[in-house]
């Protein structure tokens, strides 16, 4: 990977601006939204203070180098991953890499599969939001609206699916962490990603489907679904050879709904803004798993059936 050669940003998006507003102090980046718009980025910390970083922002459209990047960091959504990246794939020499900020577990190993440069997927725990899109925080009315709010400070793990390019994923990792980013590479990336997916299909959905906060899911009318849920992701979690959280799946599932309890998912801020969820992303690879491995298993899909697209 050249040292001084520009990282791109695809996807001006909550993550995509946390991301272009940490890695701007440190490393050359251009943000590529749909649209251009100013060369900053007003982002509010966790701390609640304000910022702005200067940043270079352009149109996707409309990018043109003149270098080749270092890196392409795409942080759309998983559904809009391969049009993005579809965009912009003549304009990029074949082996640039590719770090994949998605959840759930589609994209990942489609575009291992057809791009023909390295793929790194990364399983975040930041937690960014647009402030248009979201809420679980009162804006000061009085204050110029930030571009992105920075929720929670969290990990970045980086890893490919085959382990082939630890050495890569460890230099990105090492640069996101000079920028500031709590973030290391790993060797187990396919298991994090799933574990995360498991999180993400129980809180996701429901609280999409009841437009209802995290911790709701925590009280007695949820909890024979919750566990009915969780009792099949195991299941598929143990034919997919994922090894269980130490804790047990209950105990895992169950602290992440309650350490967010006030939270709004990002699948129910989706169905409010009336925008796609990741349905696909996140329930579609259990389904397939199920399929594949000749499980029967009625909760996942009745969610899945339930769940808005
Ligand atoms: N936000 C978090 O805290 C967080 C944490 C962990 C993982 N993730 C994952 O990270 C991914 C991004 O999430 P997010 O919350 O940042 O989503 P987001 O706020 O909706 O941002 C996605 C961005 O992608 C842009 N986009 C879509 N298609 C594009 C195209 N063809 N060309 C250029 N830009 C395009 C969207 O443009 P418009 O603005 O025009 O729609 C939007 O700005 C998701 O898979 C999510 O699951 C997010």
């Amino acid at each position: 990977m050249a040292t001084n050669a520009p990282w791109l940003i695809v996807g001006a998006g909550a993550l995509g601006q946390l991301f272009a507003a940490s890695l701007a102090q440190r490393q050359r980046v251009v943000l590529l939204g749909r649209r251009p718009t100013r060369h900053v980025i007003r982002l509010r910390k966790p701390d609640g203070t304000d910022h702005q970083i200067p940043a270079r922002r352009e149109s996707l459209e409309q990018w043109s180098g003149p270098e080749s990047p270092a890196l392409v960091i795409l942080a759309t959504k998983s559904h809009h991953g391969k049009t993005a990246l579809d965009a912009l794939a003549s304009r990029l020499p074949p082996q640039t890499p590719l770090l994949l900020l998605q959840n759930g577990f589609l994209l990942q190993p489609r575009l291992t599969e057809q791009w023909s440069g390295p793929v790194l997927c990364a399983s975040t725990t930041e937690a960014a939001y647009r402030p248009a899109t979201a809420s679980g925080m009162d804006l000061d009315p009085d204050s110029p609206t930030p571009d992105v709010i920075h929720a929670a400070a969290g990990e970045t793990w980086i890893g490919d699916l085959a382990d082939r390019h630890v050495t890569l994923a460890t230099r990105v990792a090492e640069c996101l962490a000079d920028a500031g980013m709590k973030a290391a590479a790993c060797q187990d990336i396919r298991h994090r990603l799933w574990r995360k997916l498991a999180i993400n299909a129980v809180i996701n959905p429901l609280t999409a489907i009841h437009r209802v906060r995290n911790g709701e899911l925590a009280s007695r009318a949820f909890r024979p679904r919750v566990a009915a849920l969780i009792a099949e992701i195991a299941h598929i979690m143990q034919a997919e050879d994922v090894p269980p959280p130490a804790q047990g799946w209950d105990v895992f599932i169950g602290d992440v709904i309650q350490a967010t309890a006030n939270n709004r998912s990002s699948m129910l801020q989706d169905v409010l803004a009336n925008r796609p969820t990741e349905r696909d992303a996140i329930l579609g690879p259990l389904e397939e798993a199920a399929r594949h491995h000749g499980l029967h298993l009625p909760a996942i899909a009745d969610l899945y059936r339930q769940t808005p697209p």
